[in-house]
């Protein structure tokens, strides 16, 4: 079967997904029975593309890297025209996150669904800050609302949590929810300075568009408050969660905590409180014994706390472009499957 999408971003995450959708055309036919045909592309840098009868990932490629701008298939048409005017089933968002508004993104998923179509975004925005109404939404316009992408990059949690899982009521969960200060708190462990370790994690594509989103922690709380609204029936905000990152922990602190036989890791967590939930993002100093203390570079992990199967730990990389484009695809071939 085939899905028709337009592309809301082509920075890093939709330059990915292009790369993915043409690495594993081939297998994703035959063994899935699933084709991807990109019919409108719109980027604030590159431009607007359209046409009805496909696009050439390949090129597209080639032109936002080597020429700076798409030049066959322009449109003078914005985001929204775009998304309101493409013939597709289903609109990928992956304009940068903006934690405070969840703008664009919250707007382009809103005109998304309002007009029949899927969402799947890899945007912390829209699930952190406008979850309940995008997902109503999506349920009375019969469309999907996923964003595997934006938690465990391509680790599975949500399709985990909803399929294998189902019927489990999550009573805490607790993991290392961002990548970059993962890598970056090893990288200083490995003798790195703070400027140096997170000049590499931007350099491998992990860090979001502005890194502060990462270091001050806001990427992590971001995903604590989607997982308690979207795992444990939560309603809280971001302004609720107290937040701290990691920009006091420096070179020196990474290895006095290691003559303690400890190690920095920025943590998230969510539990029960009376009737409501209560959810924090810190770094905390592990013993060495706490099997998340051994979780490495820009590997995530979160461990899911059920009240019929215990404890659920999955760990596995928590960014990077390869990594977060399969979690956008992954999500395409389940808007054919799932109904
Ligand atoms: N900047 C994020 C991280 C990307 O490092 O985890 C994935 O959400």
């Amino acid at each position: 079967m085939q899905l028709r999408v337009a592309l809301i971003g082509f920075g890093v995450v939709g330059q990915s997904v292009c790369e993915v959708l043409m690495s594993k055309s081939e297998s994703l036919s035959n063994t899935n029975d699933f084709s991807c045909l990109v019919v409108g592309v719109s980027d604030l840098r590159w431009g607007t593309v359209f046409n009805n009868d496909g696009l050439d990932l390949g090129q597209l490629l080639t032109e936002a890297r080597d020429t700076g701008k798409f030049c066959k298939n322009l449109t003078d048409w914005d985001s929204h025209t775009l998304i309101r005017r493409c013939d597709a089933d289903a609109v990928v968002e992956l304009s940068y996150t903006d934690l405070e508004t969840g703008e664009p993104a919250i707007s382009h998923c809103r005109t998304a669904i309002e007009t029949g179509k899927s969402v799947i975004t890899s945007n912390k925005g829209p699930p952190a800050l406008a979850h309940r109404e995008l997902s109503e939404l999506a349920r009375h316009k019969g469309v999907q609302f996923l964003f595997e992408a934006c938690v465990l990059s391509g680790t599975p949690v949500f399709n985990l949590a909803h399929s294998c899982l189902t019927g489990n009521t999550i009573t805490e969960i607790r993991g290392i929810l961002n990548g970059t200060t993962n890598f970056m708190l090893d990288e200083m462990e490995s003798g790195a300075n703070y400027d140096v370790a997170l000049a590499k994690a931007q350099e491998l594509g992990y860090a979001e568009a502005r890194p502060d989103a990462d270091v001050e922690g806001y990427d992590a709380l971001a995903k604590v408050v989607i997982l308690a609204n979207t795992l444990m029936g939560g309603d809280i905000e971001p302004s609720q969660v107290p937040c701290r990152g990691i920009t006091e922990i420096d070179q020196n602190a990474v290895a006095e905590a290691k003559r303690e036989g400890r190690r920095y890791k920025l943590i998230g967590a969510i539990q029960r409180d009376g009737d409501g939930l209560s959810a924090r993002v810190c770094p905390e100093k592990l013993h060495l014994n706490d099997p998340l203390s051994s979780v490495s570079g820009v590997n995530n992990a979160l461990t899911l706390k059920t009240d019929l199967l215990g404890e659920i730990t999955m760990i596995g990389p928590g960014a990077g472009p390869t990594a977060t484009g399969y979690a956008v695809v992954g999500d395409l071939m389940r808007i054919l499957t799932v109904h």
